[in-house]
């Protein structure tokens, strides 16, 4: 017999059935013995009644406890009216058991599976981050982020872009934090850095004649964790050729809509078109740039999307005392402000927008700069030695001589994306493996230490050798 899933079985009233799973509870009534048994579609009721079972059964059934894997052949009975149980989306049936295989054992787990709420310490919940995704609402939260990915993918297929992978072992890209760096093996002193976002690839690939670029991609920053931040996470990365602001803008809103949808259809859009705010208008009205415009702030179920769009091109930073751009130095000044490069850079407006939804910076981008003369232009005004420009950047500038088209684009952050449509408090709760608010992976137990010979091969002398 195949082995079918716990949710099927609300089809095969009285047929003998063969499941799998995990031992989710277990309740003795005397001899009689029942258990849910889960599966990855759920939860099923099933009895252990002994005279329905042979010798080797009836031995399994007393050993079996939570998180034991079984195998069970039964028969699939309609509940009494009175017995159905709600709460189950295989209520209306239950297993009578006829045949148990015991397939593993568990140890007792460090917290109950069963328990839905977040009561687990979280550094627990970490380091059996494989027990934690056994709860319910862990799981569901993972379907989910798959169900926005695959709509994500369906749709920008369908407009006809074109997903495309780039480099995890790179140059730097200045998207404004401390990168993570990796020493070359075969060139010692020399250091490949992961990407803190694919901005310059995306580019290239527009210089390349791709015109409808998006990408899954998973991006890295040394910054420290917060809720909505991690040292690992994944943008949906986006870039377009031959494109106005409002392309662009139009594209974001007409995806958000389709994953709602698509995905969370329970949820509510307060407002369609969504808002378009200049950052004065927004700073003015609700001194912020990640304005909350639900109607009501504490209802999850309410999106309020908006963009946020002509922000400064510089400040200036205090710390670094020199001027410093508010989204990344390919941003495009706006045209009428480009003869202020010389003048005073500090009123120079730029063409780069933020999307948000519920007070979070859900996504930000610009149209780019696709000259070279402005471009250079820019990494003079960001103090960038001529030098460095060209070690750096030398690449993309040459790449703007060969028929650079105009483009520009936007990345999302997807976890704070999936964050809000699953209605989590923080970032950890969605993705699969996160790290912890001090850069973590307690279950692998990463960072750590490498063998000395690894060290050596890879030219690198650690600090502490030092002495
Ligand atoms: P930016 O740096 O604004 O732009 O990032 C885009 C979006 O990524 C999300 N994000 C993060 N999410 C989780 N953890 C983090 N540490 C983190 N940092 C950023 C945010 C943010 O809005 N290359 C440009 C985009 C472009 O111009 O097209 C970029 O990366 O939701």
């Amino acid at each position: 017999m195949k082995r079918i899933l716990n949710i099927e079985t609300i089809d095969k009233i009285s047929s003998k059935v063969k499941l799998a799973g995990w031992v989710n509870t277990r309740r003795n009534m005397g001899k009689i013995i029942f258990i849910d048994l889960r599966d990855r579609s759920g939860l099923i009721q099933v009895v252990f009644i002994p005279q329905e079972l042979d010798q080797a059964s009836q031995k399994a059934m007393k050993k079996i406890r939570p998180e034991y894997v079984v195998e069970i052949e039964g028969l699939v009975n309609q509940r009494p009216k009175n017995q159905t149980n709600k709460n189950l989306e295989t209520g209306k049936v239950e297993i009578l058991a006829k045949k148990l295989v015991i397939l593993n054992q568990s140890k007792t787990p460090p917290f109950e599976i069963d328990n839905e709420t977040l009561q687990a310490n979280e550094e627990l919940r970490l380091k059996y981050r494989y027990l934690d995704l056994r709860h319910k609402r862990m799981k569901n939260n993972i379907i989910l982020r798959h169900q926005i990915i695959k709509t994500i993918r369906d749709y920008l297929d369908q407009v006809g872009f074109l997903e495309i992978e780039t480099p995890i072992l790179t140059k730097g890209t200045p998207e404004g934090a401390r990168e993570f760096i990796v020493p070359s093996r075969l060139y010692p002193n020399k250091f490949y850095v992961l990407p803190q976002a694919p901005q310059q690839f995306k580019q290239l690939l527009m210089v390349a004649g791709i015109e409808k670029y998006f990408q899954i991609a998973r991006c890295f920053r040394d910054e420290d964790t917060r809720g909505d931040r991690q040292p690992e996470f994944t943008q949906l990365d986006i870039e377009m050729s031959f494109i106005s602001q409002n392309d662009i803008l139009d594209l974001v809103e007409n995806l958000a809509v389709e994953i709602v949808k698509k995905v969370t259809p329970n949820k509510k859009i307060s407002v369609t078109p969504f808002p378009r705010l200049t950052f004065k208008q927004a700073m003015e009205k609700y001194q912020t740039d990640k304005p909350d415009l639900r109607k009501n702030k504490n209802n999850p179920d309410e999106l309020a999307f908006c963009f946020i769009t002509d922000f400064p091109l510089f400040k200036y930073s205090e710390t670094e005392k020199k001027n410093v751009s508010v989204h990344h130095p390919f941003t495009s000044p706006k045209t009428e402000d480009i003869s202020l490069l010389n003048k005073n850079p500090l009123k120079i407006m730029a063409r780069q927008y933020d999307f948000v939804c519920n007070g979070l910076e859900i996504a930000g981008g610009s149209i780019r700069i696709h000259q070279r003369d402005i471009q250079e232009k820019i990494f003079q005004i960001l103090k960038i030695t001529k030098k460095e420009i060209q070690r750096r950047f030398g690449h993309i500038l040459e790449a703007f001589e060969y028929g650079a088209p105009p483009h520009g684009g936007i990345a999302w952050g997807l976890d704070r994306l999936v964050m809000i449509l699953a209605n989590e408090p923080n970032i950890r709760e969605i993705i699969a493996f996160p790290k912890t608010a001090e850069q973590k992976d307690l279950m692998m137990g990463a960072p750590s230490e490498i063998p000395k010979k690894q060290l050596i091969e890879a030219n690198i002398k650690s600090i502490k050798d030092k002495g």
